[in-house]
């Protein structure tokens, strides 16, 4: 850890209470975090409701929005028993996302900023997703490896510094969660389908079928490639000898595993960084934690997993990122945007 990052360590520890807005896809979500950790955490998932189009309707995702936002955050507020003129700043999700969903924040936290005076702070989702193990691990620093598996997202990036990423490898085609919703819609279980395909694989044989380990080559580097899994499950799927599901769905989850573990070490090895961080909404998975977990250990690598409640999508973890901006002494001005494909490195850098 540098120096730069012990003093932002430190001003974040005297930073006041801040508010994080999240609504990049179908959670409206508002939180308050402080020096001491989270105040509130408000989610109003709108889960049931695409539910009933077996995915997210980005028109409809935006309309419950702005029917949520302003009662979510008045009840973040109000379990955390702050009022506006005690916050430090506002952060929001402002990219990537659904553009007519982080509009729908990003309106609120600028209308709530500009009235109340205070400091606003946009934040990278996938960065939310990074410090939401901040917000568990107060002995957590960079640098440290992190592995980003959520619906839209598969992503290997080293946090180099605090707010510095550098991308190690993605995914060249699906991400994980969006493999796990797709597989699981064809087994007929319920949106999001990575939680109902993790308990159906519970009393299933994870080697019961035989599934293909995408890119785990030289070649592959530090990338992913899901797509080829998901056809070839959905091949066996559609066979005369169909396994039971849970037998399916316990070899699937096997496979995503097994891939998210050997790149996750691939990464520590090349970069010579001996702590890793598990983020985004498939690293709630049991069996990836596990397996990790136990290759972690095995290697005498740090490893570091938001409790599963932070790890898909949430305000405080957005909250806690901004608090991290904000105390690098960062701001944005009243024309930040919402970007659907917002970066998060600065530069785009493969290093292997
Ligand atoms: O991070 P997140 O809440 O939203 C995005 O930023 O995409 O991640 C949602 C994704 C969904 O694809 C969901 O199926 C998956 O995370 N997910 C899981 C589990 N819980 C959520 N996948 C596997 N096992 C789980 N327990
Ligand atoms: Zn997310």
């Amino acid at each position: 850890m540098g120096a730069k990052d012990a003093d932002v360590d430190a001003r974040v520890r005297t930073l006041g209470p801040v508010l994080g807005i999240e609504t990049s896809c179908d959670e409206t979500a508002a939180a308050v975090v402080d020096a001491g950790g989270i105040r509130s955490n408000v989610v109003s998932s709108q889960v049931p409701i695409h539910r009933l189009y077996g995915g997210v309707v980005p028109e409809i995702a935006s309309r419950h929005h702005l029917e949520l936002v302003l009662p979510v955050i008045d009840q973040a507020l109000a379990q955390a028993q702050v009022s506006l003129h005690e916050l430090a700043g506002v952060a929001v999700t402002n990219g990537p996302g659904l553009i007519g969903a982080l509009l729908v924040g990003l309106a609120a936290a600028k209308a709530i900023a500009f009235a109340a005076d205070l400091p606003l702070v946009g934040v990278h989702h996938l960065a939310g997703h990074v410090y939401a193990n901040f917000l568990a691990q107060r002995e957590l620093r960079p640098p440290v490896v992190c592995l980003i598996v959520s619906g839209g997202h598969t992503e290997l990036v080293l946090l180099e510094a605090h707010g510095e990423f550098r991308l190690l490898g993605r995914t060249r085609d699906d991400a994980a969660g969006e493999a796990f919703d797709k597989i699981a819609r064809v087994l007929g279980l319920p949106y999001p389908g990575g939680p109902a395909l993790e308990k159906l694989a519970e009393t299933g044989n994870p080697h019961a079928v035989p599934l293909p380990r995408a890119m785990m080559g030289a070649e592959g580097g530090l990338d992913f490639s899901f797509s080829g899994l998901k056809t070839a499950g959905l091949n066996v799927l559609q066979s005369a000898e169909k396994p039971t599901p849970a037998d399916f769905a316990a070899s699937f989850q096997q496979a995503v595993v097994d891939v998210c573990v050997a790149k996750a070490m691939k990464a520590v090895e090349s970069t010579g960084v001996d702590r890793l961080l598990l983020a985004g909404g498939v690293a709630a998975n049991r069996k990836l934690r596990d397996e990790m977990s136990a290759a972690c250990r095995k290697q005498g690598v740090e490893l570091y997993t938001p409790p599963s409640s932070l790890c898909t999508d949430n305000a405080a973890m957005i909250a806690a990122a901004g608090r991290y901006r904000l105390a690098r002494g960062q701001t944005d001005g009243w024309d930040l945007d919402a970007d659907p494909n917002l970066p998060l490195y600065h530069a785009i850098s493969t290093v292997l």
